[in-house]
């Protein structure tokens, strides 16, 4: 499991997040962006945050550190806005940490990644079919002169059908990725060239650490899924299954 931290102090939330996403300090005297569980979009986008950093990570991609903070009740008490208020009384207990990175700004295309730096980013979207890096929404900050990818919530869309349908690793196998929106694709180089790293660096033993990674309180099991275990393993199944079958998702190669 990621480390635990204790948050300290509300300071602010993020007014461009949808998700409202709050900053806060913490007993390890770091300050944190806080995703909480108890937001609209529910736990399972947390879950795709924390796998999909973890494969960021494994193929090169800077992605800020992710932990785990335990937030008290008194923690809203001085909370003056309803909204955030309401959000962090659902939020007691368990939520997600990421590394706040002081002074960073939203990526504009102005001054673009080397092609490979954007191929990786590209890559790492077509494999999890996360849509949600395009212009008007880049989820990039730029930090330190370098290019960072947070916000992968809404990667791994798959699982959001478990409580209905029977979980099944090949249909998210062979389902295409659009990339004729995304922000990086003008830019990107070989994706081709990231796809052979990847088939090393992925392996079913890197991405069950990785799964390891999601505490399981935050496992929702369902008719076909009774237990952390057995999700888990369908997390696995699913990655391993699509990363096999490039043909239905990798993007052409650019430049
Ligand atoms: N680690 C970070 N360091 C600094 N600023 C951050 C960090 N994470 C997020 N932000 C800022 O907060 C904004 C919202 O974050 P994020 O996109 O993760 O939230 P969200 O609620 O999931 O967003 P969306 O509206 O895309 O659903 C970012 O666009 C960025 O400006
Ligand atoms: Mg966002």
């Amino acid at each position: 499991m990621l480390p635990t931290v204790n948050a300290l102090r509300y300071v602010v939330p993020l007014k461009e997040g949808g998700s409202l996403p709050g900053v806060m300090e913490a007993d390890d005297c770091g300050t944190w962006v806080v995703k909480y569980r108890g937001a609209g979009q529910g736990v399972k986008v947390l879950v795709a945050e924390i796998i999909v950093a973890g494969i960021a990570r494994a193929i090169g991609v800077r992605v800020p550190e992710l932990k785990l903070i335990e937030m008290p009740e008194q923690i809203a008490k001085y909370e003056a806005d309803e909204e955030v208020q309401d959000l962090l009384n659902a939020s007691v207990g368990l939520n997600l940490a990421m590394d706040f990175l002081p002074g960073a700004f939203n990526y504009d295309g102005s001054t673009p990644p080397p092609p490979q730096d954007a191929a990786a980013i590209l890559w790492l979207d077509a494999y999890v079919a996360n849509i949600d890096r395009t212009p008007h929404n880049p989820n990039l900050l730029r930090w330190g002169k370098q290019l960072w990818a947070i916000d992968h919530g809404a990667g791994l869309y798959f699982h959001h059908t478990w409580p209905s349908r029977t979980p099944d690793p090949n249909r998210f196998a062979a389902q295409r990725f659009d990339d004729s929106g995304h922000i990086l694709r003008p830019v990107a180089g070989s994706v081709s060239t990231v796809h052979q790293a990847a088939r090393d660096a992925v392996t079913p033993e890197l991405l069950a650490g990785i799964v390891a990674d999601v505490p399981d309180e935050w496992l929702e099991p369902t008719d076909d899924l009774p237990n952390a275990t057995a999700i888990r393993a369908m997390y696995v199944d699913h990655l391993v299954e699509r990363l096999e079958r490039p043909d239905a998702w990798l993007p052409e190669d650019g430049r």
